[in-house]
């Protein structure tokens, strides 16, 4: 986070798609002076979340309905979210996103490299990645330029887009 968010104007605004409690990724990410505004549709998450970081604007709404994406961000994350919705509402997600950054705002999702179902562990709910050759597609179709991925230690793996600036 530290390390992507380094790309990111001083004090400038993140939305974090799915924040869940804040900790430890959005808390990082108020540390480094970013304006965190942050929504979950789980109240329990959204409470929990409101103790971490009183500070941050946070909303109990779901990433295809919140009236946040109304605003414009330097930044949007979504970190362990996007494999657990269905693939209509992974792409409205990203058509989402890339009209609430500001040109050259950066987007950050995770989401295994490859096209894949599985039963989530944590949720038990049925998820799927579409696989790196799908998220550029749709990331591109939607005026975001994908700019390459990366692992973490914990094998899980992140996708990373830019708003392309009008010429
Ligand atoms: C695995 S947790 C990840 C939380 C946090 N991003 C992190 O990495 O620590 C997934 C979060 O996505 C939230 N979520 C599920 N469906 C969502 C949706 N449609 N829009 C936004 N968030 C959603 C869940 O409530 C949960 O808090």
């Amino acid at each position: 986070m530290r390390r992507w968010s380094r790309n990111l104007p001083r004090n400038g605004a993140i939305l974090d798609i799915g924040c869940g409690t804040g900790w430890p990724i959005a808390t990082t990410l108020a540390e480094q002076g970013f304006a965190i505004f942050a929504i979950d549709p789980a109240p329990a998450m959204l409470a929990a979340f409101r103790q971490n970081l009183p500070d941050a604007a946070a909303a109990c709404e779901s990433a295809e309905e919140s009236r946040f994406f109304d605003r414009r961000f330097n930044g949007a994350i979504a970190i362990g979210l996007m494999f657990l919705l269905p693939e209509a509402a992974q792409r409205r997600i990203i058509q989402r996103v890339a009209q609430a950054l500001h040109p050259g705002g950066r987007f950050l999702f995770s989401a295994p490299q490859a096209a894949c179902e599985w039963d989530d562990i944590l949720t038990g709910r049925r998820s799927r990645a579409l696989g790196a050759t799908r998220y550029h597609a749709l990331l591109a179709a939607a005026g975001l330029k994908p700019l390459g991925s990366a692992t973490d230690e914990g094998q899980n793996h992140y996708f990373e887009a830019m708003a392309t600036v009008p010429s």
